[in-house]
């Protein structure tokens, strides 16, 4: 239930999860042009206000890469705050793995309802005076859960300027206790900071894509809606079209196996760079239609394109490195007893996490295999031996939740670990790439 205490205005914001046409009313007030804050200064103010910032990703590259898991399920059924109320609106949930939507496929984008969330407001264990981190905006669902506890406040961040754009009304509503900048999340620290938050109480991560950027045929993301071969969460970089345009087959292949995890990658390759010396690859029905001349559809399996689009997005938007980057930000700038929650959807992204947490959270002493190094102390102190998974009643509602996973931890009060980032698959870098080598 949500609490009678908070204004009005509020209520009303947190119960719309389905408030995209005011939203884009909004949003036609709002002039969105590069990183900036969207903000209700001093909770004084009932209508948003916008501040220009010069928020820069400032972290540093890691290379390298391993292991992966299993997990338990968690999720009581979604609340009815979290459920659509508005009538035209179909649902749809989080997704960061399959390129693939059918639920849109009639008629625009579907609206994006949160995965896990109650397991994760959990787990951030959320305060009335603490600060919060949402660094995958979206259609805000976590921020919207996070603010039900009067009092916490939120840093949001979105790379997409469309949902930036569309959090403008709950900003509006929030009384100046949500900030929502347009800004990757390998910066959160920074972006906090510059927030006039040095320190915050949790930094929550809701990996992939939403379901509007899915279910909009324009962004490219899916290969059962035709579109433009793009892929970019963000305004920015190249799009898909022009890495399938320049990649050499050798990269075409690394990249659709790597981050595809696709068997027939080689094949798929050849056949990609066959097609584009006749004629370019612009749509996603173009690419997919070459995937499926080489890897025949078949009943009961997944449609032999999702590897492929998974893997060019998660090239495109470098979103493994994002998360590397993000998950060491968050160690920067996590207070003691301050809480990690992070939500993924397939195992690249899953084993980074898990392979994080794992490291910081071995004690201290001198390693077995290491005699001579001394481990330095542990910086989490892991909450979730195992993922938490939604429940089988959220995985029936949405079978779009069904891959979820969700890893927590909680900050020891132990000094950041400054240049030791995760480890990632080796691929070549996106600039390197596009030069076709
Ligand atoms: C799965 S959705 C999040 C949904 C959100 N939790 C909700 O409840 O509405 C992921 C969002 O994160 C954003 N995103 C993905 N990678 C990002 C990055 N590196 N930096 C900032 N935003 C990112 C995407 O643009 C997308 O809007």
């Amino acid at each position: 239930m949500m609490p009678r205490s908070l204004p009005k205005k509020l209520r009303d914001a947190l119960g719309q999860q389905g408030a995209l046409p005011r939203a884009h009313a909004a949003a036609g007030l709002l002039e969105v042009r590069g990183a900036r804050a969207v903000t209700v200064p001093g909770g004084t103010r009932s209508g948003a206000a916008l501040h220009s910032t010069d928020l820069e990703a400032g972290a540093t590259r890691p290379a390298g890469w391993r292991a992966g898991p299993e997990g338990h399920r968690a999720e009581a059924p979604l609340p009815v705050l979290f459920r659509l109320r508005e009538s035209g609106g179909r649902s749809a949930r989080s997704t960061g793995a399959l390129a693939g939507s059918g639920a849109s496929a009639a008629g625009g984008p579907v609206r994006h309802v949160p995965v896990l969330v109650r397991s994760v407001v959990d787990v951030l264990g959320v305060r009335a005076d603490g600060v919060y981190v949402d660094g995958t905006f979206g259609a805000g669902g976590y921020s919207r859960a996070i603010l039900e506890t009067p009092g916490a406040r939120v840093v949001a961040i979105d790379r997409d300027r469309s949902a930036v754009a569309l959090g403008a009304d709950l900003v509006a509503a929030s009384g100046g206790r949500l900030t929502l900048f347009e800004e990757r999340f390998s910066s959160l620290d920074d972006v906090a900071a510059r927030a006039g938050f040095p320190s915050v109480q949790g930094v929550v991560l809701d990996l992939g894509v939403s379901s509007m950027q899915l279910d909009t045929a324009e962004r490219g993301f899916s290969f059962r809606l035709d579109g433009p071969l793009d892929m970019r969460m963000g305004g920015d970089g190249p799009s898909a079209a022009e890495v399938v345009a320049a990649a050499s087959e050798r990269d075409l292949a690394a990249i659709i196996s790597t981050l595809g995890e696709e068997r027939f990658a080689r094949p798929i390759a050849r056949s990609i760079v066959r097609a584009r010396a006749s004629a370019p690859i612009a749509t996603t029905q173009a690419l997919a239609d070459i995937i499926t001349r080489v890897v025949h559809p078949r009943p009961g399996v997944i449609h032999p394109a999702t590897r492929t689009f998974q893997a060019l997005r998660i090239f495109v938007n470098e979103e493994l490195w994002e998360l590397a980057a993000a998950l060491s930000a968050a160690e920067r700038i996590l207070a003691p007893g301050g809480r990690l929650a992070v939500v993924s959807f397939h195992s690249l992204e899953d084993r980074i996490v898990k392979s994080f947490l794992t490291d910081r959270g071995r004690t201290s002493g001198v390693s077995r295999h290491r005699p001579d190094v001394e481990q330095p102390a542990p910086t989490f102190r892991i909450l979730t031996k195992r993922p938490l998974l939604p429940s089988d009643a959220e995985s029936e509602a949405n079978p779009r939740a069904r891959s979820a996973k969700l890893r927590a931890a909680e900050r020891t009060d132990a000094p950041a670990r400054p240049g030791d980032a995760p480890a990632l698959p080796r691929l070549p870098p996106l600039a390197d790439v596009l030069k076709g080598r």
